[in-house]
């Protein structure tokens, strides 16, 4: 039996005390993350510099007792791999070069530039080993539509117009974007775990704006042919899915995708998904972020509820999506305290 909560959840056990990590629990809302951040221009130079990776990644662990550390890094990892240029801009968010049409995909670098992402690879290893071996390591990457719609926007977008008219206007080259992403994300995820993750977490953040009959071929399929790739080289490696706005689909997905732990955002009804989401798989979530700006009583509630509603199911406590630059972080504790009192 492993000593990570983590990784016995996702192997189906109910822990009286369900584990918790937060999503972006290396980030802004941290003084010590923003003094690091500072020494930086470009975004993408702090991606590759190993020694602050390990420093940023343990940053949480050094003030929470949280169960798990996530690889500081980002999806934008894999479209660089690709050879796009990415950067993130202050105030504008990412911004890549763009593929606008089918002949653009070819410009793209199909065997992958991994040797870039060597200081990735080097800061898992250096995290693993000095963590604490009841704490599991993520690593993580994008889901292929998530992606895609980034390296055709050039941006976030709110619409996914130009990444839509793309799959139904060319629905092969699409095909064939997406099967590169998922192949390059497939090998990108082997190599962390070949460096020390013990499991890993695929973000698809914008699976809600898939529209209901586009979601086997730009959801299930992309994922399907990702897990399977990882799963024949890493059959032991548990994987998280977060299609965030297609919770009600989980069920169906699973039948496709063998994944471990399924990942809920904050518009989910946790008793529905308690009770109807398939028992095959964890379930992590699905807390407000602006609940943890708040505090306070709204907050505890909040938790309680999360506790009660999930008490019969292997769980992992999270948020349903990041936490946000203006949290107060001594609310990060005021949750784990919480946590602690009510599964004494
Ligand atoms: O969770 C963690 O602590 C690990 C680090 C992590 C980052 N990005 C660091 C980051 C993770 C897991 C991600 C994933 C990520 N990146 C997602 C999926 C999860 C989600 O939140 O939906 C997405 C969609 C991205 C793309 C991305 N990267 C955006 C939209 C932005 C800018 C928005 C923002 O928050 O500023 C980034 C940049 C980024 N990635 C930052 C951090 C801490 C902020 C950049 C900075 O410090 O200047």
């Amino acid at each position: 039996m492993s000593d990570q909560p983590i990784l016995r959840v996702l192997n189906g056990e109910r822990l009286k005390k369900p584990p918790c990590w937060f999503m972006r629990q290396a980030g802004r809302y941290l003084p010590e993350y923003r003094k690091t951040r500072s020494q930086f221009k470009y975004f993408k130079d702090f991606l590759f510099s190993t020694p602050d990776i390990v420093d940023v990644t343990l940053q949480p662990l050094r003030r929470f007792d949280l169960d798990a550390a996530i690889i500081f890094s980002d999806i934008l990892v894999v479209p660089m791999i690709l050879g796009e240029d990415v950067d993130v801009v202050e105030s504008k968010g990412p911004q890549l070069s763009k593929i606008n049409t089918p002949e653009d995909i070819q410009r793209l670098f199909l065997k992958g530039h991994f040797e870039k992402c060597l200081p990735i690879y080097e800061a898992i290893n250096k995290v693993r080993s000095q963590l604490e071996k009841n704490k599991s390591l993520i690593g993580f990457a994008g889901g292929p539509w998530t992606l895609a719609s980034y390296m055709i926007e050039g941006q976030t977008s709110k619409t996914f117009a130009k990444t839509k008219n793309f799959g139904y206007q060319w629905p092969e080259a699409f095909q064939n974007l997406l099967n590169i992403i998922s192949d390059i994300t497939a090998d990108h995820l082997i190599n962390q775990i070949d460096a020390g993750a013990d499991l890993i977490k695929i973000f698809d953040s914008w699976a809600g704006s898939i529209p209901y009959n586009r979601q086997n071929e730009w959801l299930v399929q992309p994922h399907k042919r990702l897990v399977e790739r990882v799963k024949l080289s890493k059959p032991h490696i548990p994987i998280i899915s977060f299609n965030k706005g297609l919770e009600t689909s989980y069920n169906a997905y699973i039948e496709n995708v063998s994944v471990q732990g399924v990942a809920m955002g904050s518009s989910t009804n946790i008793e529905w998904a308690a009770k109807n989401l398939s028992s095959h798989v964890a379930l992590q979530g699905a807390m407000d972020p602006q609940l943890l700006v708040v505090g306070g009583k709204s907050m505890i509630c909040d938790i309680e509820k999360h506790l009660i509603t999930f008490k019969d199911r292997p769980y992992i406590f999270n948020l349903g999506h990041g936490i946000v630059p203006e949290t107060p972080f001594e609310n990060v504790k005021i949750v784990l305290d919480t946590i602690d009192r009510m599964c004494a």
